[in-house]
C-alpha cells in the first residue's frame, strides 16, 4: 500500500490557515497556496538520489551533488497550476508536463481533456500536483496517464485531502506515495472536502 504522509510544520500550519478563510482573497490566495507548494516540495524530496560531480570553486578543486534524476511536476489543470510556480522556485530545473481534469459537477466523475509531457518521464521523478483531493478520480486519472507515458518514479502532491480520495489513491495506485499538508473530515453531498477550502480553482483565478 502507498505511503501517506501529512506533513506537520508551523509554517505550513499557519499558510493553510490562510488558505482556508472565505475571507482571503484571490491575490493572497494564490501565493499562498504556491508557497504551501514549495514548503511541501521541500520536505519530501529529502529522499532524492543525487550523484558526484568535481567542479573547481574559486578556491580549488571538489566534489558536489547533483539530482540523480529529472524533476517533472505535473499540475492537474486547472486548480494545480497554483503549486507550480513556488515549486520551481526551489527546483528551477523541474520540466512542466500538463493534464487537463475537469470533475464532472453532478455525476463527481473525471473528464480529461488536455495532456502534455517534456520527453523522458521513464527516467524522471514525476510529481503530480492538485490542491485538492476529494474523490480521488481526478488524481487516480492523472497518475494512470502519467504511468502510460512511462512514468514509474511518481508522487502525488496535495494541499486538502479526505479519507474517500486517499482510499481511492491508495486502492488505484499503491505504489505512489501522497504527501498532504492537511487530511480533512469528509466528503459532503456535493463533492466539496470538509471543512476543506472551497472550490480551489475559483478561489486561484477568481471565476466565482
Ligand atoms: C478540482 C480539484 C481537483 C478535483 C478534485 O478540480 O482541483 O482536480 O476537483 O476532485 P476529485 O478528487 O473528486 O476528482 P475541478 O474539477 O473543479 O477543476 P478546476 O481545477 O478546473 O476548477
Ligand atoms: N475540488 C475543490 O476545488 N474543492 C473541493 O472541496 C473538492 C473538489
Amino acid at each position: 500500500m502507498s505511503k501517506v504522509v501529512i506533513l506537520k510544520h508551523p509554517l505550513i500550519d499557519h499558510k493553510m490557515s490562510m488558505i482556508r478563510d472565505k475571507n482571503t482573497g484571490t491575490k493572497v490566495f494564490r501565493e499562498t497556496v504556491s508557497e504551501v507548494g514549495a514548503l511541501i516540495t521541500y520536505e519530501i524530496t529529502r529522499d532524492l538520489e543525487t550523484v558526484p560531480k568535481q567542479i573547481e570553486t574559486p578556491i580549488c578543486e571538489t566534489t558536489v551533488y547533483e539530482l540523480a534524476k529529472q524533476v517533472v511536476i505535473v499540475p492537474i489543470l486547472r486548480a494545480g497550476l497554483g503549486m507550480v510556480e513556488g515549486i520551481h522556485d526551489i527546483i528551477p530545473s523541474a520540466k512542466v508536463g500538463h493534464v487537463g481534469v475537469y470533475r464532472d459537477e453532478k455525476k463527481l466523475v473525471p473528464h480529461v481533456y488536455y495532456q502534455k509531457f517534456p520527453p523522458g518521464l521513464s527516467d524522471s521523478v514525476v510529481l503530480v500536483v492538485d490542491p485538492m483531493l476529494a474523490t480521488g478520480g481526478s488524481a487516480s486519472k492523472a497518475i494512470e496517464i502519467v504511468k502510460s507515458y512511462g512514468a514509474t518514479d511518481i508522487r502525488y502532491v496535495g494541499l486538502v485531502g479526505c479519507p474517500e480520495g486517499v482510499e481511492r489513491l491508495r486502492k488505484d495506485h499503491p505504489d505512489v506515495a501522497i504527501y498532504l499538508a492537511a487530511l480533512d473530515s469528509h466528503l459532503n453531498e456535493m463533492g466539496y472536502i470538509v471543512p476543506g477550502l472551497g472550490d480551489c480553482g475559483d478561489r486561484l483565478f477568481g471565476t466565482k
